[in-house]
């Protein structure tokens, strides 16, 4: 099963950029930059990644971005990851970046939009991997830094494709974004948002009805609500799970007791994703084959995550019908 699940063809639709920052080149960064980091070497720094819940992680997380200072840095933080993409058979990847965890330091919105957007150009052209960009809100900041970020994204509209809420979630509910998600709707983006992670079914519920997202990110804690379950079923509202995250945050206590499969069952669309790999400790591969491990699976359910997430994608009609005939095609002839 290890080799169907490599060679896989998979969409990504949770990952945050600057979770993908290895500690490896945070510290080259460091040095390109002149920037102290308070470990004495990426294997010291790999130690401390040890999460109690989702604030403990968010604490070092936010830190370690502050190696990224150039346009170069975040360029190199991108092709890093699509290279990992490339050798996970990842084909179509959707990724979030947090403007305000750089524009708050000082460092310009443009600065981080064009390092990340010329390497997905690159990731496309010479890796094949096709891209969607999309801004999160941190949702521990005010409603009206929020809005001060989606002014400064409007020059670059054309090429982010959405917006989404990250960060803490306990204490800051979806209703507090209600207003600048209704203006990003208004000049033409998509939403998503991270729900139900930590936070209760009911901010699920919320973020369908007043972020009106087109996928939940995260979504595990619908199970505590038997309509909303149904809910999401009927109107196949894409889940974009992350189960080594959620391992690694106390979402679960272990792989057995996580949910992805029973919904996967159950006819919920849920997806596998990385959220932030080089903390949780894998990136999509590794995903795939601790859920199988642990829960496992046919080769037909394996491919219906990448089928969930194709549909669940912000592509094309055409290249949705191009992707699933190529993983139908694979699944056909392993
Ligand atoms: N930012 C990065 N990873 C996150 C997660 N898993 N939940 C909320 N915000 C995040
Ligand atoms: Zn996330």
């Amino acid at each position: 099963m290890t080799a169907f699940i490599q060679g896989l063809p998979k969409v990504e639709l949770h990952l945050h950029i600057e979770g993908s920052l290895e500690p490896e080149l945070a510290f080259e960064l460091a040095k390109r930059n002149n920037i102290d980091i308070p470990y004495e070497s990426p294997e010291a720094l790999k130690l401390a990644y040890e999460f109690e819940d989702l604030q403990s992680f968010l604490d070092i997380y936010y830190q370690g971005a502050n190696v990224l200072q150039s346009e170069q840095d975040f360029y190199d933080l991108t092709m890093a990851y699509l290279v990992r993409c490339k050798q996970d058979n990842v084909i179509h990847t959707e990724i979030f970046f947090d403007p305000q965890t750089h524009t708050d330091r000082g460092i310009a919105f443009e600065t981080v939009f064009n390092g990340i957007h010329r390497a997905l150009d690159v990731g496309e052209s010479e890796l094949g991997i096709s891209s969607h960009l999309i801004m999160c809100f941190l949702r521990h900041l005010s409603e009206e830094s929020a809005i001060d970020t989606l002014e400064q994204s409007l020059p670059f509209k054309d090429k982010i494709i959405g917006v989404g809420l990250d960060s803490s979630e306990l204490g800051h509910p979806p209703e507090k974004f209600t207003r600048v998600f209704n203006m990003a709707v208004e000049a033409g983006y998509l939403t998503v948002a991270h729900a139900g992670e930590e936070g209760p079914a009911q901010n699920i519920i919320d973020s369908l009805e007043m972020l009106k997202v087109s996928r939940v990110d995260h979504g595990v804690r619908c199970v505590e609500d038997d309509k909303l379950l149904a809910r999401l079923i009927e109107e196949k509202t894409p889940l974009t799970v992350c189960p080594l995250s959620n391992i690694k945050l106390c979402v679960f206590d272990d792989m057995k007791q996580h949910n992805i499969v029973e919904l996967l069952r159950k006819g919920v669309a849920v997806t596998i994703n990385s959220d932030d790999p080089s903390y949780f400790g894998g990136y999509m591969t590794d995903n795939f084959l601790a859920v199988n491990e642990a829960h496992p699976m046919t080769h037909q359910e394996l491919a219906q995550f990448t089928l969930n997430a194709i549909e669940g994608s912000f592509i094309s009609d055409e290249m949705k019908n191009r992707y699933r005939e190529q993983v139908m095609d694979y699944v056909s002839k392993f």
